[in-house]
């Protein structure tokens, strides 16, 4: 039987952190940083400078994942990159980042577009390549500039999104790692968090600012989110008493809350990172992962819940031994 598992794990922030203060001043938001916090728990974000695309973020989160799994690109046969925030409409950002790292060994590369579910998605997806024996060695990626799909007058949503990139290197294995997923959708619920627009004739169309109506994602998240993780947890026979970590979409301190509190999972077992990335969609998984490995909360043997909702709608949830 061929599992798949992650061997190593890497992230990347551009630039330097901004407060809400800083947001607030920048943009003359009529808002404060103690409403910020109280209703998200976002402290901070980062965001990329001009010039600076999803394939760059990507780049360094990869080269970090690379280094800690002790692989070269070219040891790589499959590149599967979540985002929704691409460098160009085509070529994909995956084969960019092939580019990028240099890589000539003709591997698969493409984009995959779920939104904040992404990284689930594409972990998924790659897991099922590695299970199938077609493919031994992938480099799965979220990699996010929403500060440039942000409409910067809109207090509602410019203070929630932040920069980022986060990469796993997933290899076969004989043992898992990757015990389950469970991948959803319902298209019915596109229009509560949206981009609306696109290009016709060389000019935008439509609305190419993020909308949102925060309520309604917020109530579906927490809904959707523990409902997927007794999914996965039922599927790969465990419970919730044998994950070491939930290691959720970093969309609201609240929203994890919610969800840590319907799992009967200590809050203590939830990964944090939103107080200091912001939500950064798909990369915000990896970049939680990342972090919580290279802080030392956790490592080799230990069982993490991953779990993300976005846009589609779309959400899903993975379980792993790391
Ligand atoms: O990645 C997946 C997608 N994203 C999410 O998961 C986000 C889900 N939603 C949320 O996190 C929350 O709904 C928000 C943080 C977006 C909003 O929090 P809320 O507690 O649901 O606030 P609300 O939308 O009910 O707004 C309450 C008030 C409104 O004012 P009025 O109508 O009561 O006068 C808003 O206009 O807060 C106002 N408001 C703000 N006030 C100060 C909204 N944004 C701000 C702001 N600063 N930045």
């Amino acid at each position: 039987m061929i599992y798949s598992r992650i061997t190593g794990t890497g992230s990347y922030l551009p630039g330097t952190p901004c407060s809400n203060a800083d947001l607030i001043a920048r943009h003359g938001l009529d808002s404060t940083p103690e409403w910020i916090v109280e209703r998200t728990g976002i402290h901070s974000r980062h965001l990329a400078p001009a010039g600076v695309a999803a394939s760059d973020l990507a780049l360094e989160a990869s080269r970090n994942a690379l280094a800690a799994a002790g692989k070269e690109p070219n040891d790589i046969d499959l590149i599967v990159l979540a985002t929704s925030t691409p460098d160009y409409i085509f070529p994909s950002t995956a084969t960019i980042l092939q580019d990028k790292l240099g890589m000539s060994n003709g591997a698969a590369a493409f984009d995959l577009q779920a939104v904040c579910g992404g990284f689930i998605y594409a972990l998924s997806v790659a897991d099922k390549f590695i299970r199938s024996g077609s493919h031994r060695r992938a480099l799965v990626v979220g990699a996010e500039t929403f500060s440039r799909i942000l409409d910067w007058s809109d207090r509602g949503t410019c203070v929630l999104f932040g920069d980022g990139a986060g990469a796993v290197v997933l290899e076969a294995s004989d043992k898992p790692g990757v015990h389950a997923t469970a991948l959803h959708a319902d298209g019915r619920y596109r229009n509560i968090l949206a981009v609306p627009g696109h290009l016709h004739g060389g000019q935008p169309t439509g609305d190419p600012f993020l909308r949102m109506d925060g309520q309604a994602v917020f109530k579906f998240a927490v809904k959707v989110l523990a409902e997927v993780a007794e999914e996965v947890m039922a599927a790969a026979g465990m419970t919730a008493e044998q994950v070491t970590c939930l290691v959720p979409h970093q969309a609201n301190i609240r929203i994890m809350h919610a969800t840590a509190k319907k799992l009967r999972l200590p809050v203590e077992k939830c990964i944090v990172t939103v107080d200091h990335h912001g939500n950064t969609s798909a990369a915000s998984i990896p970049l939680a992962l990342d972090e919580a490995v290279r802080s030392g909360k956790v490592g080799a043997g230990d069982t993490a819940l991953l779990e993300g909702v976005g846009g589609g709608f779309t959400w899903g949830a993975a379980i792993i031994t790391l």
